[in-house]
């Protein structure tokens, strides 16, 4: 176990600045810097504040993950960083900040996929991942169900979101609400006192003629002009919104379809193994839900705690060590950043 090579993860591809340390898949720090509450007030995240917080929080948040970790960063065996998708800038500051320790210390690099890295953070909590495993990849920029062979490098991506991410979803429907930014754990909360049946919002993408052609692909921007129109109609007849209510119904719209769409890829493939990650699986319902249909269908679901769903450098660090642990060739200092690094390209491009 001590033998286990320390690898350092970092992330930087949208607000948060994530520095994690693993020993093989034994979590020692996940330090987390957010640059959240300066992007509140644009209801959205702003490439150029973000990038500037990164820079100001790299070297920081280094330090403070070895301290959490107990170790020394010449004690670090390699070193993990998010390569893509995200944004330019963002990404660039991590992937220097990687570069740079990769050459300072001797240590082998490896740039990897954000999103196949919320996928390898569950084995941070639930042990080796079990492969071939269904997973649902649901953030603020991603959807998708993809059929996981391995997690270093053979990744299929069975469905997408035709439109708006998941997380994309509740953030909208949050800010008509009036509700802040991010708004996904505000619809989260809101929902707890809604009735979820109050309002019967469109499934997307969920009939039968829409299932043939889009079997495990989601679409989100229908359900979003449902609650804008149904809030809009109640504004304008002067009555006030049941924001619960709402936030409760639409919060449903969106599990029930992401839970179908992943069951029926489980069944469809015969493979019995769920993984849930990225920030919209922090859901509670859609962990509620999952589990329960799930079990009802014999497939097992697994999912880390809300706090590994969200971004952060744990997760880069998890997959970075499985990299290493499965051999994986490290990837060159000339490696750029990909904003829009396909799910199934699991290293960064050389
Ligand atoms: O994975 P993530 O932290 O960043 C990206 O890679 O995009 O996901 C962020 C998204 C945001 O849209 C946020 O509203 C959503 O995850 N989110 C949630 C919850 N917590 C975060 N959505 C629904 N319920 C939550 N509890
Ligand atoms: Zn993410």
């Amino acid at each position: 176990m001590r033998d286990e090579p320390l690898v350092l993860g970092i992330e930087t591809s949208c607000d948060e600045t994530g520095v994690g340390i693993v020993r093989g898949s034994t979590l020692l720090a996940d330090a987390v810097a957010s640059s959240v509450d300066e992007h509140a007030r644009f209801g959205g995240v702003v490439p150029e504040v973000a990038s500037r917080a990164h820079l100001e929080a790299m070297v920081p948040t280094i330090d403070r993950a070895c301290r959490d970790a107990g170790v020394a960063l010449s004690d670090i065996d390699a070193v993990a960083v998010t390569s893509g998708p995200g944004l330019a800038g963002a990404l660039l500051v991590g992937t220097s900040a990687a570069k740079a320790l990769s050459l300072g210390l001797g240590i082998p690099l490896y740039g990897v996929n954000h999103l196949a890295a919320h996928v390898a953070v569950d084995t941070l909590e639930n042990g080796p991942l079990p492969e071939p495993c269904i997973a649902l990849l649901v953030s603020g920029g991603h959807s998708s169900v993809l059929r996981v062979s391995d997690i270093t490098g053979d990744i299929d991506p069975l469905g997408a979101t035709l439109d708006d991410a998941a997380g994309e979803a509740f953030d909208k429907v949050a800010r008509l609400l009036g509700l802040p930014f991010p708004g996904g754990p505000w619809i989260d909360r809101a929902a707890v006192d809604g009735d979820r049946e109050a309002i019967d919002f469109p499934r997307g993408l969920s009939h039968a003629r829409d299932l043939e052609r889009h079997p495990y692909d989601v679409s989100f921007s229908g359900l979003k002009t449902a609650v804008a129109r149904w809030v809009e109609a109640r504004e304008r007849a002067g009555e006030a919104v049941p924001v619960a209510d709402v936030a409760a119904s639409f919060q449903e719209a969106v599990v029930d379809v992401l839970v179908r769409k992943a069951l029926a890829a489980c069944s469809d493939t015969g493979i019995d193994m769920l993984v849930l990650g990225g920030g919209v699986a922090a859901n509670s319902r859609l962990r509620a839900v999952a589990e329960a249909r799930a079990t009802a269908q014999g497939v097992r679901v697994r999912v880390p705690r809300p706090g590994l769903c969200t971004d952060n450098g744990a997760m880069v660090a998890a997959l970075g060590s499985l990299m290493v642990a499965r051999g994986r060739t490290p990837s060159s200092l000339a490696i750029a950043t990909d904003t829009s690094q396909p799910v199934d390209q699991v290293s960064a491009r050389e």
